[in-house]
Parts: C-alpha cells; sequence; structure tokens
C-alpha cells in the first residue's frame, strides 16, 4: 500500500504519540493519585530540558501468552540517553502503567542495550525502578532479564556510576539489580523493596509486618542501610541526582572535572578554632568542621541516616572534588562498629574506583565492644575498611581530630597503609587505649591495695602521667607517622595544597586477578 509523504510522516507521529500514551490515561490517572509520576514525567523532571533521546520506543513484547490489550508499545519501560549539568547519562525509567512494570524478555533487552550502550560510552547509568517484578506471563524469559541485568551491573561496577532509584515497588529478586549499583535512592511512602513479602513472611514465620515497616525508604534508610539517600518527594529525588552527578566523574579513569565555587581557598577557619573540647570525654559534631573547610559550606552527606556514628559524603575544596570520611564523635563517641565499618569501606572503593581523593577525619575511641559485635562478626567487617584503605590509590590525607587509639588508628587512614598525608590537630592523642583503660591494665597492681582518696590521688596521677606521655600528637609526629601537626583553623588551605600537591598520584600495585577482600 502506497502512502504519501504526510501519511508516512503522520504515521510516525501517530506512532509516537501512542507509546507516550503508556498504559492509557485511566492507569495514569491512578499513578497520579498515588503520588506518582509516570516514567516519561520522571525522566523530563531528571534530565536537562530537551535533551532526551529514547531508544526502542516501539519495542513489543513477542510473548504469546501476553493479551492483546498488554501489548504497550515500549513494553512498559522508557530507555535512552540524555544530559544531566551538562553530562551525558543512560538512563532507564519502568512505567508502571503498562503491566505493572513488570519486566519481561523486550522489556529487560532494552535496559540491557542502555547498560551496554553506557558501558561502551563510558557514561552513568540511572535506572528508575517502578515495576511488579519478573512478568508472571513470561516465566523463565523474564527470569533470564533479569539474569542478563544483574551480569551487566557488575560488569559495569566500577567502571561507570551506577544509580537506582527505587519509586514504587521492587520485589523478589529485582531487588538485586539495584544492590549491585553504587547509590540507592528511596522515596519516602511510596517505594518499597524487599525480597519475600508481607503475606509470604506472614506464612512462613508467622510474623505481622507492613510494607513500609518491612522494606519501605524508611528502613532501608536507617535500619538495613540498603539505600543511600531517602527523599520526602520524586522532585527532591531528582534534585538530589543532579546534585550527586556533580561530584562524581562519568567513568573511572577520567579527568575530574573541577566543581564551580566563588569560595576563597587560603581563608582560615575560625569558626572551628575551638570546635574540638580539651576534655576528651566531651562530644562534639564534626560536621561543624566538614562544613566549614569545604567550599561553600555544601557537603552531600551519603547515608545520612544510617550508623550515624560515621560520616561519609562528597564536596569540594578549592573546586577539587573529594570524598570526606569521618567519625562522628556526636555518636557513640565516633566508635566503629560492623555498620560504620561497612558504610565507610564502600564508600572508600566507590572513591578509589572513581579517582576520587578522600579526606579522612579521625576521632575514634576503638571498635565497639560486646557480643553482639563479635557475634555479628565485627572482625571480618571492621577488615573490610582496613583493605578498602590499604587498596586504595587515590589521594589520600588523613586528619587526627582528637582521639585515634588502637586498631582503629590503623584503620582510619594511618600512615601505615600508605596515606599520603597525614596531620593531626594539636587535641590529637594517638595511643594504644584512652588513659582510663590503658592505667586499669597497665598499674592493676599498684591500685589495688588502695582504697579511698589514696586510690583516687594515685589514680588521677597515673592518668595525668600517661595523658602527658601519650594523649598528644607529639610522639607520631617523631616517628614520622604524622607529617605535621596543624592548627585546626589552617585546614582548609592545608588541605587544598596537598590535593593539588597528589594531583598526579600514581602508585602500583603487584599484578593480581582481584584481592580476596572479607565479604
Ligand atoms: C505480570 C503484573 C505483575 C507481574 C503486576 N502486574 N505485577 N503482571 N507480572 N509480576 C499487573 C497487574 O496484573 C495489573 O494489570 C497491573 O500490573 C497493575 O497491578 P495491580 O496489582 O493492579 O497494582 P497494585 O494494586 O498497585 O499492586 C502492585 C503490586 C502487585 C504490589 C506490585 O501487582 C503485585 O503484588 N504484583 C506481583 C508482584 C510479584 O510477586 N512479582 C514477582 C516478584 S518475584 P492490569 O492489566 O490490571 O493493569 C520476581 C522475581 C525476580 O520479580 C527474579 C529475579 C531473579
Amino acid at each position: 500500500m502506497s502512502q504519501t509523504l504526510e501519511g508516512k510522516r503522520e504515521l510516525l507521529l501517530k506512532l509516537r504519540h501512542e507509546s507516550e500514551l503508556g498504559g492509557g490515561e485511566v492507569r495514569i490517572s491512578k499513578q497520579h493519585e498515588q503520588g506518582k509520576y509516570t516514567a516519561r514525567e520522571r525522566i523530563e523532571r531528571l534530565v536537562d530540558p530537551g535533551t532526551f533521546l529514547e531508544f526502542d520506543r516501539f519495542v513489543i513484547s513477542k510473548t504469546a501468552s501476553i493479551s492483546k490489550d498488554q501489548h504497550f508499545l515500549g513494553d512498559g519501560v522508557v530507555t535512552g540517553i540524555a544530559a544531566i549539568n551538562g553530562q551525558k547519562v543512560a538512563l532507564y525509567s519502568q512505567d508502571f502503567t503498562c503491566v505493572g512494570g513488570s519486566l519481561g524478555a523486550a522489556h529487560a533487552k532494552k535496559i540491557c542495550k542502555i547498560m551496554d550502550f553506557a558501558l561502551e560510552n563510558r557514561i552513568p547509568v540511572i535506572g528508575m525502578n517502578d515495576s511488579g517484578g519478573a512478568r508472571i506471563q513470561e516465566g523463565v524469559e523474564a527470569l533470564a532479564g533479569y539474569g542478563e541485568i544483574f551480569y551487566r551491573n557488575v560488569k559495569c561496577s566500577g567502571v561507570i556510576p551506577q544509580i537506582s532509584l527505587i519509586m514504587g515497588p521492587c520485589a523478589g529478586g529485582a531487588v538485586y539489580s539495584p544492590a549491585l549499583t553504587d547509590f540507592v535512592f528511596m522515596v519516602e511512602g511510596t517505594s518499597y523493596m524487599f525480597v519475600t513479602g508481607p503475606d509470604v513472611i506472614k506464612t512462613v514465620t508467622h510474623e505481622d509486618v507492613s510494607k513500609e515497616t518491612l522494606g519501605g525508604a524508611h528502613t532501608h534508610s536507617e535500619t538495613s542501610g540498603v539505600a543511600q539517600f531517602r527523599v520526602a518527594s520524586e522532585d527532591e529525588c531528582f534534585e538530589r541526582v543532579r546534585e550527586l552527578l556533580s561530584y562524581i566523574p562519568n567513568a573511572n579513569f577520567t579527568k575530574p572535572t573541577p566543581k564551580y565555587t566563588s569560595d576563597t581557598i587560603y581563608r582560615d577557619n575560625l569558626k572551628i578554632k575551638e570546635t574540638v573540647p580539651a576534655n576528651p570525654k566531651k562530644p562534639y559534631d564534626m560536621k561543624e568542621i566538614i562544613f566549614d573547610v569545604v567550599d561553600d559550606a555544601q557537603f552531600l552527606e551519603v547515608h545520612k541516616d544510617y550508623a550515624k556514628n560515621i560520616i561519609v559524603g562528597f564536596a569540594s575544596v578549592g573546586g577539587i572534588k573529594i570524598g570526606i570520611v569521618a567519625n562522628q564523635p556526636a555518636v557513640l563517641a565516633g566508635v566503629l562498629d560492623i555498620a560504620s565499618s561497612e558504610k565507610a569501606a564502600r564508600f572508600v572503593r566507590f572513591c578509589d574506583a572513581f579517582d576520587i581523593p578522600i579526606l579522612t577525619l579521625v576521632d575514634v575511641p576503638g571498635f565497639l565492644p560486646g557480643t553482639v559485635q563479635e557475634y555479628g562478626g565485627i572482625i571480618k567487617h571492621g577488615s573490610k575498611l582496613l583493605y578498602a584503605y590499604s587498596e586504595a590509590t587515590v589521594p589520600l590525607i588523613s586528619i587526627i581530630t582528637r582521639k585515634s587509639y588502637g586498631g582503629a588508628y590503623l584503620v582510619m587512614a594511618s600512615k601505615h597503609i600508605k596515606t599520603d598525608v597525614n596531620l593531626a590537630y594539636p587535641t590529637g592523642e594517638i595511643a594504644v587505649m584512652g588513659a582510663e583503660g590503658a592505667i586499669n591494665i597497665v598499674y592493676r597492681h599498684e591500685l589495688e591495695g588502695l582504697a579511698g582518696k589514696a586510690f583516687d590521688d594515685k589514680k588521677s596521677s597515673l592518668i595525668a602521667k600517661y595523658e602527658e606521655d601519650f594523649a598528644n600528637p607529639y610522639r607520631a609526629a617523631e616517628l614520622g607517622f604524622l607529617d605535621a601537626v596543624i592548627l585546626p583553623e589552617e585546614t582548609r588551605k592545608r588541605v587544598y595544597e596537598y590535593l593539588v600537591a597528589l594531583k598526579n598520584k600514581k602508585q602500583e600495585k603487584p599484578k593480581r586477578k582481584h584481592g580476596n577482600i572479607q565479604l
């Protein structure tokens, strides 16, 4: 049948329009009623205006078992490339209005195509997940599709940044694709992730639990640590993703671009002159130091609500983008435990994979003692952080602000695991342990026979002597384990100068297939 040029153009426009309708007006309204945007609206709001170039909008499911009214153009996922902050990204956005955004063979193939494109062209990939999971009617073909995606998630890991936005259901094995990516965002109230849902749990363990409590945004950002970011709305989610992308490169081995700042590089950090208290038992907020040192007080905290005894996130100093790892003395005295070790280790590995220098701020009394930690495997989880720092070849700078005791001293970017520049404030204390604990062990016999005032006096004098001998940074400085002792107000300019000096750092590692990190 021959068609006029006009007719051919009209056909394309008609098909485009049809694909834009997804599962139809009724289902789109339902999506909106639930406080969710559609797949296309999400892309529009996330990317730079007018930059989205769609792939495969006319793909349909070829599975015979799908009823005709479920053959939607695009097969329930919108894929393509666009720009964010002027940088190219690849993305996919599952369309819940088409068969519940469920994943069949054609849907999976589209996602795989866009992931392959992202990998070959070294651009980040962003996935917006809103799906009923494996498309039941497509059986093993749907499962195979997930397998292909998981495989690519692993292949892309450490080569291009991968970001998952959870904007609806994400259940069963489907959770493993986001779990394999670098950053997971969850939207409060409308997103959930779990391996088995409340009904299965009820049958198997007789536990009663709601979807929200089991796998909502609060649960995964505070309790399980599966999600690095919890946001109040989809709009906030897009804003945070754009902010995150402004700190990270498009791919590994990519020359870092400077971050725009109008902040003066050589300003003194007068605000934090007295932030660290003289009394080692007094808590303080490490974030005060971070905010004053970095450009424009801009710090994008990752895993903000999880393992708050350690802080990780992105910032820049003099326009140089960095990752920050910092003990938080305001929470559990900044102790290292299972959750905080894992959180920091994963962050250090991300920064190392993508050539982002790391600034470590140390105030750590040690590892958290107790059966909960020992039975939970603090030995293996703590070793992950030690491994991550020791393996890192990016520029590493550390500042001991106050305590740095025992094994935690070594783990937290010490000179002995090849940190490039180790600094301390005059309040720094590097020792095997704190004064009280040390006295109780070393002078137990001397103290045993004493009581009352005699005991108190003796103990106080032993503590004073211990503090004089060990609770300072100078013994480590004498041995070259610290490169310099600096005043807090000198922090910003020092960090900037060291970052510039370390710009061309190259460190060779022995050839191997891969190391064997304690997983
Ligand atoms: C086919 C599906 C589907 C699925 C939803 N739909 N999930 N179709 N396969 N997995 C369809 C529905 O039939 C419906 O079609 C439309 O999507 C919207 O679904 P509703 O149920 O009406 O929506 P809602 O009430 O909001 O409930 C959403 C839901 C529920 C909670 C996600 O649909 C649900 O429980 N789905 C099944 C979830 C599941 O168990 N998936 C398998 C997980 S295991 P119509 O035509 O009416 O619009 C898995 C394994 C992965 O994914 C393995 C990887 C290794």
